[in-house]
């Protein structure tokens, strides 16, 4: 019997031991859920707190409960040796991107290094982390190879991609359809009978180049859209246009469109990272990756145009963004996750910080923020600020950067001065003005918000300071009763004894 069969009936008979190398998002669901499905499960990594929680039966990854690391069985090991006895591993450890946006496979090589003393034959080994087309072939192929393994024969190199989408129950490993590919036939055969027996929805591959290539275009079709999105949103806020009504507008028609939302900038250890995997791949090559180049040009910019959009916005009310004092609300790249990697937030913070205004910072799911060595002007641990009213009335401004779930944004809205909003939050809210004084056609767009929330989106400066923050209310009939004048001043019935203006007009919520 080959070495292929004898490999395929130990998995299919559940004897087969399973290793899992590198247990963060992407590693631990999958190593969770091959020991659900009947194996025996060795995790590995160089981690050695994540190993000591593991193995303490808690979890280390925010969405995967403790009760289901203790239940699954798995044991973690910072030592290698128990490879040996894993019939088939699977390596999930990072693939970042160096300082010129260059690959940096450090931790495969290493993982691989690791890993060759106790290659024996009859392994698997699948590469999971995202990467270049033909990464398997230069690091798993030679280093079976210098085992003295013969690939196909009695070692078998799979590439399988993970699909994980952190904080989606649906966009887990056994839900999302897996990608397989094998160096050879015989290989993709012990691919596709691994998986299989862990996920019902298998689409195997005709090589391992195509399959970490389709993994590339998949995340590449991500961040191309929201850059197209994010560079239609700047024209639609010169257009004064909400975007959010375009996108809606636009997903009405049943074919040929997919909606993306626009936001703050990309962010995550994904989007932002492995289009410049195939960009470098395609220059090695000689083939030009603009739509790469250009996404990501699009989507790095967005962080300081919402830093414009707030100066601007504080420029209007005559305040200096040096010295303002500028909530940010939601750290993590996404909604549902404490993960701050690559998120926009943090350049934001760094770009907010580099002009001395003074930031902090609200997210319920990330309580400490370790500053990077970039941040200056703060102090070295950041820590998530409780949302009071106190605190939101003593903001300049407040920066929706992600929208967390438990943030309460009526609380928000109602005590905060300035609202600049970069994810459609207060979409709804009449927020389709530019901030800045009235001119145009802004009586009509005016008389057409709802009146409930004409208290709420207005601010005027007035003879009390430039951020006098009060909130006035409209003229009895409210926004029918048009409360500015020719010039597009702002009439107000103001509390106590406070001038009743003109004023000039600003929205308190602005989208960025
Ligand atoms: N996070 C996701 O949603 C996601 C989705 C799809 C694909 N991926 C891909 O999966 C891979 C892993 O990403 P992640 O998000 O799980 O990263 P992660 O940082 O959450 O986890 C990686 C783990 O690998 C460990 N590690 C690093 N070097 C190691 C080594 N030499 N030996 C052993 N362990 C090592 C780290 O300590 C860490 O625990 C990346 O290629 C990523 O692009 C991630």
């Amino acid at each position: 019997m080959t070495m292929a069969r004898v490999l395929i009936g130990r998995i299919q008979g559940r004897s087969a031991r399973i290793g899992v190398v590198g247990l963060g998002y992407a590693g631990l669901p999958l190593a969770l859920r091959f020991a659900e499905c009947g194996f025996a499960v060795r995790g590995f990594d160089i981690d050695a707190a994540k190993v000591d929680t593991i193995n303490a039966g808690r979890s280390p990854v925010h969405g995967i409960a403790d009760a289901r690391v203790a239940a699954a069985g798995l044991t973690a090991h910072g030592d290698f040796a128990p490879a040996r006895d894993c019939d088939a591993i699977l390596i999930c450890v990072p693939t970042p991107l160096g300082p010129h946006k260059e690959p940096i496979l450090e931790p495969v090589r290493q993982t691989l290094a690791s890993l060759a003393p106790h290659l024996r034959p009859g392994q698997a080994i699948a590469l999971e982390s995202t990467t270049y087309p033909g990464t398997t072939g230069d690091f798993v192929l030679p280093a079976l190879a210098e085992a003295g393994l013969r690939v196909g024969i009695d070692a078998f190199a799979l590439y399988s991609p993970e699909r994980e989408d952190p904080g989606n129950p649906e966009g887990t490993f056994g839900r999302v359809p897996k990608l397989v590919a094998g160096a050879t036939p015989a290989c993709l055969e012990v691919g596709m009978a691994l998986y299989g027996a862990a996920t019902p929805h298998l689409v195997p591959m005709s090589s391992l180049a195509a399959a970490e290539l389709t993994k590339l275009y998949e995340n590449v079709f991500r961040a191309v859209n929201i850059g197209l999105v994010n560079e239609i949103k700047r024209i639609s806020h010169a257009l004064e246009i909400d975007v959010h009504e375009v996108i809606d507008a636009a997903q009405t028609k049943p074919f040929g469109f997919m909606p993306f939302r626009p936001g703050p900038g990309l962010g995550g250890h994904c989007i932002p990272v492995d289009p410049y995997y195939l960009a470098w791949k395609a220059r090695e090559l000689g083939v030009p990756s603009d739509f790469v180049e250009l996404a990501g040009r699009v989507n790095d910019a967005m962080p300081s145009y919402v830093v414009g959009r707030l100066r601007d916005a504080l420029d209007a009310r005559g305040v200096a963004l040096r010295g303002a004092r500028i909530l940010l609300l939601g750290l993590a790249y996404k909604p549902g996750v404490p993960d701050t990697r690559e998120s926009p937030a943090i350049e934001i913070f760094r770009l907010l910080d580099e002009k001395r205004a003074r930031v902090s910072y609200h997210d319920p799911l990330v309580p400490r923020f370790p500053a990077t060595r970039r941040l200056h002007g703060q102090a070295p641990l950041l820590e998530s600020q409780p949302l009071t009213p106190d605190l939101l009335a003593a903001q300049d401004a407040v920066v929706v950067i992600t929208p967390q779930p438990g943030i309460d944004f009526a609380l928000v809205r109602a005590h905060a001065a300035l609202v600049v909003d970069t994810r459609g939050v207060y979409r709804d809210a009449a927020v389709r003005l530019d901030a800045g004084p009235a001119r145009g056609s802004l009586p009509e767009r005016l008389n057409s918000l709802p009146p409930h929330d004409d208290a709420a989106v207005l601010q005027f400066a007035g003879a009390y300071g430039p951020t006098f923050a009060g909130v006035g209310s409209l003229p009895p009939g409210g926004a029918g009763g048009s409360p500015l004048d020719g010039a597009g001043r702002l009439h107000l019935e103001t509390p106590g004894d406070f001038p009743a203006g003109p004023y000039p007009a600003y929205h308190r919520v602005i989208q960025a």
